[in-house]
């Protein structure tokens, strides 16, 4: 960063910690500027929300510009690289603030160019792709849930479902490119097309179909129709196009019926989902505003795993939130045996500024929310260990994506401790992929591997990863 010229800082703004690390660096930024006066600094991402930037100047004063994710567009613009209109200048005013909407009782700042900067950036093929075997397919932005914890609905704003075919279409030109696997992404993928106008030919989507609110949504797409479409985008042999299609995240409430059917009868779709819980209690759900019980989302759950036998399941967990007795948190441990999640991530609760929650007393204290925390990951890295052994001397299909780095303490050649079978020879390196249940699978073979699927014998279970031997690519 020393001799860099300009800095562009992505934010994350779900938990504290993720924040306090930017603003922590302010005092850094600032002695660059000083050593070197050309610096420009942006700062981007979620925890720019506010539709008044004198906030943000006050927590990040070493930032020169600040924008929402929906203006990097504007970014090429004003640093000159699109239209050469020169250096950008230091604190300079931001464009004009997009639309405004209330969340609560909240007035928050809406990216609300985020469909057509996708749209115009897929068209240009100027969308940045951190690989070239997986890629991210937003689907729908922003949120309307009531989590009361949560800051996402506060810094992405409401849904905004993208067009249909705006979707299908960059799915089609992935698939073009070569990738093997889409994850369809938002932060409720379940509410996608509720937003959207309703069309004939999505005449057959009825209206009571969610498990939790009941919007009309009679005649517009839903996330199994569009989950259909990509899976529907075949070779000329009648592959799916996209071999692998995935979706994050599911809020339990709206998990409807329609899409366990598109789950268990999409050839491409893997046999992984993410349910985030966040408690096994009925009263802290209520206090966290999730609009559902554990009851519904094991009856969800048990549906999922009759429709697809096998498939492997990861959640969310808070621990430690308001409120939250020992008696409570054993609940959640208690759902977490009786679940037995392929993997769990786990989060000490922190109070987000302008969050309903911030009503209520964050009366856990920081070292119960720690033990707590420590004891959660305790009791999933035996569940997750035995989830895996399950699948020792089993045959899977893993996407090679990764050459993993030689490790200081191995001697004899990038080969050694590379597990027995075809592969593990002269020029073989250690790789990593992922199965379709998601799980990370270790494996020994040629670079020329990674962007391939092939099929491994898994030899070694551990609780986070398989490790196994190449049979056949
Ligand atoms: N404190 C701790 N964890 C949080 N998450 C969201 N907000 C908070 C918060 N204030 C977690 C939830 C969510 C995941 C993305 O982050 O578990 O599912
Ligand atoms: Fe946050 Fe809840 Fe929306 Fe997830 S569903 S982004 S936890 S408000």
């Amino acid at each position: 960063m020393e001799s860099a010229d300009l800095v562009v800082i992505n934010t994350c703004a779900i938990r504290e910690g993720a924040e306090q690390k930017v603003i922590g660096r302010q005092g850094h930024l600032a002695k660059l500027k000083d050593a070197n006066p050309g610096l420009r600094i942006v700062l981007t991402g979620c925890s720019v929300r506010e539709p008044d930037r004198a906030g943000l100047r006050r927590r990040y004063p070493a930032v020169d510009v600040f924008l929402r994710p929906d203006e990097e567009p504007e970014l090429v613009d004003r640093l000159g690289l699109a239209s050469a209109q020169g250096a950008i200048g230091t604190v300079a005013p931001v464009g004009p603030v997009g639309a405004t909407t209330t969340v609560g009782r909240a007035v928050v700042g809406v990216a609300d160019g985020l469909s057509g900067t996708r749209a115009r950036a897929v068209g240009e093929g100027t969308v940045a792709r951190g690989s070239t075997i997986s890629a991210w397919l937003p689907i729908i932005y922003g949120c309307d849930k009531t989590c009361t914890y949560c800051i996402v609905p506060f810094s992405r704003g409401p849904e905004r479902s993208r067009p249909f075919d705006d979707i299908v279409a960059e799915a089609r030109s992935l698939a073009a490119a070569g990738y093997r696997e889409v994850t369809l992404l938002g932060q409720n993928v379940n509410s996608y097309g509720h937003d959207l106008a309703p069309e004939p030919r999505f005449g057959h989507v009825d209206a009571a179909r969610w498990a939790g609110r009941r919007l009309d949504l009679h005649g517009r797409p839903d996330l199994a129709e569009l989950i259909r479409a990509v899976d529907g985008l075949r070779t000329t042999d009648g592959r799916p196009a996209i071999s692998r299609l995935r979706f994050v995240t599911s809020h339990p409430w709206d998990l409807s019926d329609r899409l366990i059917a598109a789950l268990a009868e999409c050839p491409s779709v893997c046999e992984h989902l993410h349910l985030p819980v966040q408690s096994g209690h009925d009263g802290v759900l209520r206090r966290m505003g999730r609009q559902y019980t554990v009851e519904h989302y094991r009856e969800r759950l048990d549906r999922i795993r009759e429709a697809v036998p096998g498939i492997a399941v990861s959640t969310d967990i808070i621990v430690g939130f308001c409120g939250e007795t020992e008696e409570q948190f054993e609940a959640t441990l208690g759902l977490l045996e009786a679940i037995r999640y392929d993997q769990v991530f786990a989060a000490a609760y922190s109070p987000r500024p302008g969050t309903p929650a911030t009503h209520l007393a964050d009366d856990v204290p920081p070292d119960v929310k720690r033990r707590r925390l420590n004891e959660l990951l305790a009791v999933q890295e035996r569940i997750g260990l035995t989830r895996n052994e399950a699948w020792l001397d089993r045959e899977v299909e893993v996407l090679v994506d990764t050459v993993v780095p030689p490790r200081s303490h191995d001697h004899g050649g990038p080969a050694a401790g590379a597990t027995a079978g075809q592969g593990a020879g002269e020029g073989s390196v250690r790789l990593s992929g992922r199965a379709r249940t998601n799980k990370l699978v270790h494996l020994s073979g040629e670079p020329g591997l990674v962007g391939r699927l092939v099929t491994v014998r898994i030899e070694h279970a551990g609780p986070y990863a398989l490790r196994g031997a190449l049979v056949g690519a």
